[in-house]
């Protein structure tokens, strides 16, 4: 049989520093484990733009829809803000979501021991923390028509259309609850259901799709309210499922319960390929970090646990899944901080490449 084949995409700012951890963590897979990987590389975002003129090549796209997972790094950058909007960085991940058709974007939250002083909120809030945000990634706000800048009178409006189909709910919402029975057996979902009609669409739906799963329990909470209880007490979630916008900002937020927007992996899935395996993308949820990009200040740990989740959803790998997880946790045990986690006493501050040694050692050590 082949090796699976995985296109890396590094893309812009950090994106390149912590892909090339990743690297050497897949290469440790060959080495070490006997899993290799077919590996190719291109590029995307503002790289893209720099050489092609364009975010993200038609190449580029077709070699994404032939692999059995993408991985991606980040893209954009303040070089980038003049562009015109069709052209910006940001289109060629949207392209990618979209023409992958890649609907359901799982973005754990997920606390580990050593980082449960870390978050902004306090320590038991946090410690032992795990819920899972499924974020519909295809659809809604983001690619709604009508959308566009219009002359109205004297002045513009600026255009954008939330808009669900019934198919584009039931397909999330089944994601969501296939994860809960796997889980805590809870769902939660957030829309706005008090004020916009796609709100009420949604409720609908997932409470359909929730009828066939009795084991879950599910609830529903207005996307403001669950920021706040987000915040209030993120234990009492197991899985929340919510649109693209809610869940890009309910995902950021996330994010500091876990310590640092260096911290989130995410999954993105769409339907089923000939090998039963689900269209795939692996990204981490922060951005390229312009603030800190070519300093080797960037916390790769994101993007380690973005390969994990690929090793887990494509490629059956879950036992090395679980292994790189244990290492990371290990290296954070052991006080190993990239800048964004430094603060406590007695911490070891390392580079990017240093957190990678460091996260590789640990591999080895779990042999
Ligand atoms: P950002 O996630 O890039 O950065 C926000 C803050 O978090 C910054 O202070 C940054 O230094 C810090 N941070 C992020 N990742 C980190 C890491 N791995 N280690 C340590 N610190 C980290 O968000 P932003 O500044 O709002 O956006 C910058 C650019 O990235 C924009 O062009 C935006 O559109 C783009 N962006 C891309 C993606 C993506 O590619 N998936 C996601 C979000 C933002
Ligand atoms: C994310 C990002 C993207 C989004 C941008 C860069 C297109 O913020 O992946 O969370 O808004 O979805
Ligand atoms: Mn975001």
């Amino acid at each position: 049989m082949s090796n699976p084949s995985l296109l890396i995409l590094p893309g812009d700012g950090i994106g390149p520093e912590v892909m090339a951890e990743v690297r050497r963590i897949i290469d440790w897979y060959g080495d070490k484990r006997g899993l290799t990987f077919d590996v190719s590389e291109d590029l995307v975002g503002g790289a893209a733009y720099d050489k092609h003129g364009t975010p993200l090549h038609d190449d580029t796209m077709a070699k994404a829809q032939e692999v059995d997972a993408v991985l991606l790094g980040a893209v954009g950058g303040p070089k980038y803000d003049v562009l015109d909007f069709s052209v910006k960085p940001e289109r060629g991940l949207l392209r990618l979501r979209k023409e992958m058709d890649l609907y359901a974007n799982l973005r754990p939250a997920q606390c580990f021991d050593a980082l449960a002083d870390f978050s902004s909120l306090k320590k038991d809030v946090v410690a032992g923390l795990d819920i899972m945000i499924v974020r519909e990634l295809t659809s809604g706000i983001y690619f709604g028509e009508p959308r566009g800048i219009i002359e109205e009178g004297n002045e513009r409006v600026g255009i954008n259309t939330q808009r669900y189909t019934e198919s584009e709910i039931d397909r999330v919402a089944r994601s969501a609850f296939e994860l809960a029975m796997r889980r805590g057996k809870k769902v939660c979902s957030m829309e706005k259901a008090n004020v916009m009609e796609s709100g009420i669409l949604w409720r609908e739906v997932v409470t359909e799709v929730g009828k066939e799963y009795p084991e879950v329990e599910l609830s529903h909470m207005y996307a403001d309210a669950g920021a706040m209880q987000l915040c209030r007490w993120p234990k009492q979630f197991d899985v929340i499922v919510t649109d693209n916008l809610f869940g890009d900002l309910l995902s950021d937020a996330a994010a500091m319960l876990t310590g640092s927007l260096g911290m989130l992996p995410s999954a993105s899935l769409g339907a089923p390929m000939a090998n039963g395996r689900p269209k795939a993308l692996y990204e981490p949820v922060h951005g390229s970090a312009p603030d800190i990009a070519g300093q080797g200040k960037a916390n790769p740990i994101a993007c380690v646990l973005s390969f994990a989740m690929a090793l887990r959803y494509s490629f059956d790998q879950g036992a090395e899944a679980e292994r790189l997880e244990k290492a990371i946790e290990t290296v954070l045990a052991d006080g190993v901080r990239t800048a964004d986690l430094l603060g406590e006493e007695g911490a070891t501050p390392v580079s990017t490449s240093g957190m990678g040694d460091a996260i590789l050692a640990a591999l080895d050590a779990s042999l």
